[in-house]
């Protein structure tokens, strides 16, 4: 366990017990049965997502770091001096590691992350590697509303940074809602910064969340360990599988947890029938084209003003700002 240094507060808005309880219900109640796979994120998800960014097959978060490593300094030009940098899902921080790098003046950095580990573990090594730089991290869910805090120095504009195409974990709809809420959040002179994840071939998508090592099933079923322990459930963990398959006509993988059995599970006092075979959807990971991420973003009153990709073009880093502003 990482701490942090003592001058930085850390906002702690997690998600309540209450509050995950009631998301599991509602999902478990739900035909097809669904969970939200923001509760893949306990402090072993997240050590199990590190690890996912590892393997020879996940070629996401490579390709995102590499086309970084290349192009941090233009976003930094593009991007101004002074601004307050807001990141959602910011995860284990070494894509900001390079954007901070380049980002002149920073007036702030505010990041937003659901696992409260990852959180005090980027947090307490970039404040390390950028002395200068206010912090003000925040625990909590960056779907629902949240007050941010303010930062001490005045900021020129505010930067929203959404990297490893976790836009992707959400289908079209709320993905529009959520660019909305971020135009709302950035205001008329901010910009967003936006990893995407491109349309390749299925094999090579499949394959990114099938990996051989088996470290994705376990993260996948970790999230009914994470139910045993936080909400005195009995999960059979032998008794279920991952499964992850992309549709080609959706453009998106969707991870389910299929039953391997007809079983009775208990969840927070509930008995939840699972046939043999049920799968449960827990995760999408939507894949874009230039023109089909444009296309989101226009509906939310956004539009991309830059586009940098890897050199084999598996991945995008996408600039947006709100419609009729100079670019
Ligand atoms: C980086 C959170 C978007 O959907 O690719 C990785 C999560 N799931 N392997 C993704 C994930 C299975 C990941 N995100």
């Amino acid at each position: 366990m990482s701490t942090l240094p003592s001058e930085i507060l850390l906002y702690d808005l997690h998600p309540s017990a209450a509050d995950i309880r009631s998301d599991v219900l509602d999902g478990l109640a739900r035909r097809p049965k669904q969970l939200p796979s923001k509760y893949f994120y306990d402090a072993r998800g997240s050590e199990l997502f590190e690890r996912i960014c590892q393997l020879p097959e996940y070629y996401l978060t490579r390709a995102e770091l590499a086309l970084m490593h290349t192009h941090a300094p233009a976003m930094g030009a593009a991007l101004g001096r002074r601004a307050l940098l807001l990141e959602y899902g910011s995860g284990s921080g070494a894509k900001t590691d390079l954007l901070l790098q380049h980002l002149p003046e920073v007036a702030a950095y505010v990041p937003v992350e659901i696992s409260r580990s990852a959180l005090t573990a980027s947090v307490a090594h970039l404040s390390e590697r950028f002395a200068d730089i206010p912090m003000l991290p925040v625990c909590a869910d960056f779907t629902q509303p949240i007050t941010l805090p303010e930062p001490a120095r005045r900021a020129a504009r505010t930067i929203i940074y959404f990297p490893g195409s976790t836009i992707g974990n959400f289908n079209t709809d709320q993905a529009v809602r959520l660019l909305t809420q971020m135009r709302r959040t950035m205001g008329r002179n901010g910009a967003a910064l936006i990893g995407v994840d491109l349309v390749k071939s299925p094999q090579r998508i499949e394959a990114a969340y099938n990996d051989a090592a088996g470290v994705t099933a376990e993260f996948t079923l970790n999230l009914l360990a994470r139910l045993n322990r936080e909400l005195e459930a009995d999960f059979d963990l032998g008794a279920f599988r991952h499964r992850a398959r992309y549709h080609p006509e959706r453009e998106r993988i969707e991870t389910c947890i299929v039953s391997r059995c007809a079983q009775d599970v208990r969840v927070c006092g509930h008995r939840v029938h699972f046939a043999a075979g049920e799968a449960m959807r827990v995760e999408l990971s939507c894949k874009y084209s230039s023109e089909s991420f444009a296309h989101i973003a226009e509906r939310a009153g956004l539009t991309v003003s830059h586009v940098w990709m890897d050199a084999e073009g598996l991945f995008s880093v996408q600039c947006l700002r709100p419609a009729g502003t100079p670019g």
